[in-house]
């Protein structure tokens, strides 16, 4: 089985990214795929700053090295990605700037969520920025529409499996494909 890993995008408090990709990892689990969690919140990369471009010269910082050795280490990706304002967060996006070589040639899936179109225009955008680092996007689009009725009043889901219940199959088979 291939290693795969499940990059959760969103690191300000209380995201609704942890409990989607928690429910996303145990859905993944019951089918008999493991995915190994990547939590840019937990991981904290400092702002991209080298002075060369990673196409032309490695990272260099401790922080940037270990990211690396982790993205390096995967043969597959599941990327759970927020919207905001029409596109993913920051802090996904300078996750992927610091690398190149180590996301090359590699498969993933994209889960995105959001209130307008379920983060439609962010899973557009990531899927540009992975084409160009050549990681082959799964065609199936799996974005997760979130409404004021889907939380409680403590901001926690209501029903997640109901909320999520809309790609549940597809998700199935997504992390299926990238396993084999
Ligand atoms: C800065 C910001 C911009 C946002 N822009 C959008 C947007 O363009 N489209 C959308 O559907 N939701 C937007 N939202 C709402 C988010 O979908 C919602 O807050 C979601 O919970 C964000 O994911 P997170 O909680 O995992 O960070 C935005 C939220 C923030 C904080």
């Amino acid at each position: 089985m291939k290693t795969i890993k499940l990059i959760i995008g969103s690191t300000r408090k209380g995201r609704v990214g942890k409990p989607i990709a928690d429910w996303l990892v145990s859905t993944a689990k019951e089918a008999g795929v493991d995915l190994q969690v990547l939590d840019l919140q937990e991981i904290n990369l400092p702002f991209f700053d080298a002075m060369v471009p990673p196409a032309y010269m490695p990272t260099e910082t401790e922080e940037g090295k270990a990211w690396a050795a982790q993205i390096a280490e995967a043969e597959a990706f599941v990327f759970v990605t927020p919207e905001y304002n029409r596109s993913i967060n920051a802090s996904l996006k300078n996750a992927l700037d610091y690398l190149v070589a180590e996301w090359n040639d590699k498969p993933a899936a994209i889960v995105s969520y959001g209130y307008v179109d379920g983060g439609k225009s962010a899973s557009s955008h990531l899927k540009d920025i992975l084409g160009w680092l050549k990681v082959q996007t799964l065609e199936r689009d799996m974005a997760v529409q979130l409404t004021q009725e889907t939380f409680d009043e403590q901001g926690q889901f209501k029903n997640i499996d109901e909320s999520l219940s809309s790609i549940k199959d597809d998700f199935v088979a997504a992390v299926k494909t990238l396993s084999e």
